[in-house]
């Protein structure tokens, strides 16, 4: 269960937060938890969280070790400040960075070759899913973004199907389209890397996910999970989505 805080919370804000999760989650295991905080905040919250059953991702990554690209952050440096986790290719970054496949692809390696691991997102518009092309459109990012990782490497990669036009606007997939979706991208994973990685990859939903109705999406059995936007930025609705009852 991971919550993507986007470009929201100081550091003090973020401190505030994972001390709440903190307490509130300490008992909870055979669960995933995951915060992706601001990379302004990331090394206080990997530091509150260092020993706890929470882990630290980042929103982004720049595919390269070091060098001059000003305004970017590499993979070295976000294992540096305690991340052990990238969310990379999510629709935000797609749309407004001009994110290509090609590009998610060199970072998806980059985050691999560190070390981390990582979330991929994909997704589709609505216009494409109006146009009934939405199983087309996100196996087609799920292969490229994939181009050259082995089945190895596979252990560290989650993939989160976010249709974009459940982002942000309340309007969340229905179980049932969610778990269609994932079974797309399950049936996609094992064409590529065979029945077991496909099983054994986590394939989180995304897309207004809130505590009322984690429940429903997490009882469908191809959704392992949730990447969480808005509802992870309060300790009360995240704590609630982690603690999911099916
Ligand atoms: P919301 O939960 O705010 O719709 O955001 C989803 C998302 O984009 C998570 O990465």
């Amino acid at each position: 269960m991971a919550g993507n805080w986007k470009m929201y919370k100081s550091v003090g804000e973020s401190l505030a937060l994972v001390q709440a999760l903190k307490e509130a989650l300490g008992d909870v295991s055979h669960r995933e938890t995951v915060v992706c905080p601001p990379f302004t905040a990331l090394h206080a919250v990997a530091e509150a969280l260092r020993g706890s059953n929470i882990e630290v991702g980042a929103q982004n990554l720049y595919p390269a070790e070091e060098g001059a690209y000003t305004g970017e952050v590499s993979p070295k440096m976000l294992l540096d400040v305690g991340c052990q986790y990238v969310i990379l290719g999510h629709s935000e970054r797609r749309q407004y960075f001009q994110e290509s496949d090609a590009f998610v692809n060199e970072k998806v390696k980059a985050a691999l070759d560190y070390g981390l691991k990582l979330i991929l997102c994909v997704g589709e518009t609505l216009e494409q899913r109006e146009q009934g092309r939405q199983r087309s459109v996100v196996s087609a990012q799920v292969g490229r973004d994939l181009e050259d990782v082995s089945a190895d490497a596979m252990k560290r990669v989650a993939i989160a199907y976010e249709p974009i036009w459940a982002i942000g606007t309340g309007r969340t997939a229905t179980p049932q389209q969610a778990n269609e979706m994932h079974r797309a991208i399950r049936d996609v994973l094992s064409g590529l890397y065979g029945g077991e990685v496909a099983q054994g990859t986590s394939i989180l939903y995304g897309g207004s996910v809130k505590p009322l109705n984690v429940d429903d999406l997490m009882a469908e059995p191809d959704v392992d999970g949730t990447l969480v936007g808005g509802a992870s930025l309060e300790a009360e609705s995240f704590i609630r989505i982690v603690r999911f009852q099916t």
